[in-house]
Formats: structure tokens, sequence, C-alpha cells
């Protein structure tokens, strides 16, 4: 089959490699209709994240027909049926999965030694996304094994395109959760970091729970556009301080909430020269994380407010403001999406016509293209905001 290969920095080809077969009873083998490019797959071509091999392959965010179960799936899936795939692979049945906190399941990471050390403790397996998460073949492919497939799955019903339930895999309810966190009330002011595609579903979110106003903060006019249209005031850091419109727009106080959609790769900016000085520290490895929006989010929020962390973050950052954090009373929420917690809600929501999410495509391509649209994306090349591949 055909699948997007992880080769080194910023190297990823379109290869023919074997194609998956079950190798445990709980397998599924997955004929993939479309996969997306995500926000978390930069961190990978720029090779900023550990433990990736060349030969891997890449993707996430992906859904298709099963074309195969394993023996031990016991009829929770079965041939024929429609699913989007989950970028957490989840055994559904240890303490965390029972919790419903299914993106660090002690079950799925198969090789658990290597999170341990790194993070303490091991979290779930993820899908193409390096050995820390178990080193698992990703779905920017013709076809890919999900693993745990009796619990790893959210079924779609037929009738709906692909592109509207696509992104329940990972980028809906990443946005989702990032608003859920805030535990947002009628009089809250929500800011938004970053209006990528996880911003972009923040930004709704954040409106459908219902926040006073939310702010939206980016330097991309197309991704700025995109975020104003969802119904956000925006701030273009380019043009305006960032800290003292959202004191404007608060009365002096800040907002009660801020979420950071953008993570450890924050933009770089002689305006802002804190970040001039994380790029050097991350070029001779004295940090991995760039922390710009941290600090801003800290020093911007309302006391006894939110920061609320969708964006990923790699290792060790410096200059976190922890005197402001502590003495402000912030909360910080954070993780890597708990999918399987939200998507029946979000489905219901789609079917019910409350968001479509399909209006954050603006690209769509064969695998083929897969390569080239890894650096139209990374470089926002033709206005580009969120690519779909259809294998
Ligand atoms: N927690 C999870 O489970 C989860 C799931 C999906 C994605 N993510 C992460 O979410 C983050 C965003 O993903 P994406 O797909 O939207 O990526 P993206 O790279 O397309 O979007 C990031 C946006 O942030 C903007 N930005 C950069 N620096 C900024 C700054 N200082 N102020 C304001 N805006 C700034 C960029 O211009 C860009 O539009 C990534 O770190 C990704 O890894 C996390
Ligand atoms: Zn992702
Ligand atoms: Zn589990």
């Amino acid at each position: 089959m055909k699948a997007l290969v992880w080769h080194g920095k910023e190297d990823i080809r379109c290869d023919t490699v074997t194609d998956p077969e079950i190798e445990h009873p709980r397998d599924a083998i997955v004929k993939v209709t479309s996969c997306a490019i995500c926000g978390s797959d930069l961190h990978l071509f720029h090779n900023f994240i550990p433990a990736m091999l060349p030969g891997d392959i890449m993707g996430h965010e992906m859904m298709g027909e099963v074309v195969e179960v394993g023996s031990g799936v016991n009829g929770k899936l079965k041939k024929g049926e429609r699913i989007v795939v989950p970028f957490t692979i989840i055994c559904g049945e240890c303490e965390q999965c029972k919790a419903g906190n299914f993106s660090v399941c002690e079950t799925t990471n198969r090789k658990k030694y290597l999170a341990d050390k790194v993070f303490g403790h091991s979290t779930a397996g993820l899908f193409g996304y390096t050995h820390l998460t178990g080193g698992y073949p990703g779905g920017q492919a013709e076809y890919v094994r999900v693993p745990y497939a009796d619990a790893t799955h959210i079924k779609v019903p037929d009738g709906i395109p692909d592109e509207q339930v696509l992104f329940l895999g990972d980028i809906f309810p990443t946005g989702w959760q990032a608003a859920v966190q805030c535990d947002i009330k009628p009089t809250d002011t929500v800011a938004v970091w970053g209006c990528g595609p996880v911003g972009q579903m923040s930004i709704r979110s954040a409106i459908l729970l219902g926040a006073k106003q939310v702010v939206a903060i980016d330097y991309l006019p197309d991704r700025l556009s995109m975020a104003e249209a969802g119904g956000a005031i925006t701030i273009n850091f380019d043009e305006e301080s960032v800290i003292e419109r959202l004191e404007e727009l608060t009365n002096g106080k800040g907002p009660e909430k801020c979420i950071d959609a953008i993570g450890f790769e924050s933009h770089v900016t002689p305006f802002q020269p804190d970040t001039i000085l994380d790029r050097t520290k991350q070029m001779l490895m004295l940090q991995n994380d760039r922390a710009h929006v941290l600090r801003e989010m800290i020093y911007v929020c309302r006391p006894g407010g939110v920061i609320s962390i969708p964006g990923v973050y790699s290792g060790f950052a410096d200059k976190v403001p922890m005197g402001p954090l502590m003495n402000k009373g912030l909360t910080i929420r954070t993780g890597q999406t708990h999918v399987n917690r939200w998507t029946d809600d979000l489905l219901r929501r789609i079917e019910d016509g409350q968001i479509d999410p399909s209006f954050v495509i603006t690209h769509t391509a064969g695998l083929d293209a897969g390569p080239e649209m890894y650096k139209v994306f990374r470089d926002k090349q033709d206005s580009c905001i969120k690519v779909v591949l259809k294998p």
C-alpha cells in the first residue's frame, strides 16, 4: 500500500510499504477513506519530538471502512462499518479508561518503558506519534491497523460526508476539551491564542458553551478572518499589543479564561524579544519548549482564572512565571485529548446541525501530494488552514 513515511527532519515521502495485517485478536484493519495533517504532525516534521525512526508511518487523524476484524473484537465492530479512528489507542478496561481519562490509558502503550522513563509514568499509545507512545503506524496511508479496535473507534452513520465527521478523531474534541476545561460561565471572556485548526475548534466550542465574548489571537489574516466568521473578536499580534487590547476588552480586568492552542512552537519575532531567546536556547538544546504564550497568558489572565493548554509541549520550558501564576491563584488544565469522552455528544451536535467542523478545510489532495502538502500547511502557503488527504 501507499503511506506517508517519516525519513528524517522535513523529509516525509509517499512510499510503498507492506499492508498491515491483524497481529492481535483485538485488532481491526481499516481502509482509510480520509485522513488529515495535524499541527502535531508538524512537531514531528521538524523533528522536535524524540523517538521517531526512519520508516515510521505518519498520521493520527483518519477514518474509513472496517475491512477485517480479529477474533477478539467480539462483535463490537464489524466488517463494512464506517468508523473514525481516535488518535488515542484505548483499552476501555483499565482504571484510567474507566474514569474517562483515555489519553492516559495504562494498557495501550507497547513501549511503556520509554514513556515511564521520560514522563515518570506512561501515557496511552498513539497512532503515528513516535516510539514514546508505542511506535504504532499511523493512518496517512491506504490502510491502518487499529489495535484494541473493540474500544478504539467512533462509529459514524452513513450519509454524513467524511469531511463533517473526520475531525471527531482529534481536533474537534481537542478544541472542545480545551473549552470545557475552562468551565465557561455566561459572563466569561475566553481568549484563544492561535487560530490554527485547534484554535478554530476552541473558538467555536467556547461560543457553543456560552462565553460572553471570545477573543482570538494570531498574525495570519486568513486565520483571523475564519475566527471572526466563527464569532470571535480578533487581535493581530503583529499590529497591536495583545496585553493592551485584552485589558481594553475586559475593562482592565483580564480574560477569565485563556486557551493556548499553539504549544511549544510559538512564533518567533523580533517584536517579542523573549521569543528570540527561546529559539536560541532551543537550538542550543538548553530547553525544548518555547514558552512565550504561557508567559503572556499567565500575565494577562484575571486572578482566579483558568489557563487551558491543548497546545503540545514536549519537555522543558524556561522562564515560566511561577510567581504571578501562584499569587493570582490561576488553575492550569491540560492534556492530550480524551477523545472518546466527548465524541458521542459531539457527533450528536454535528447531526443536529449545531456545528459543521468541515468549515476549517482549505485543501484536499491525494496521498501522493502529502509530502508537498506538509510544506503548504507548515508555511501557510495558499491560505492553507487544514489539509485533508484522500488515499
Ligand atoms: N492536546 C491535544 O490532544 C492536541 C490535539 C491536536 C493538536 N494539538 C496541538 O495543538 C497545537 C495547535 O495545532 P494546530 O493544528 O492548530 O496547529 P497550527 O500550527 O496550524 O496552528 C498554530 C497557530 O498558532 C499561531 N501562533 C504562533 N505563535 C503565536 C503567538 N505567539 N500568538 C498567537 N498565535 C500564534 C500560528 O500562526 C498558527 O496559526 C499544536 O501544538 C498541536 O500539536 C494538541
Ligand atoms: Zn493531532
Ligand atoms: Zn485503558
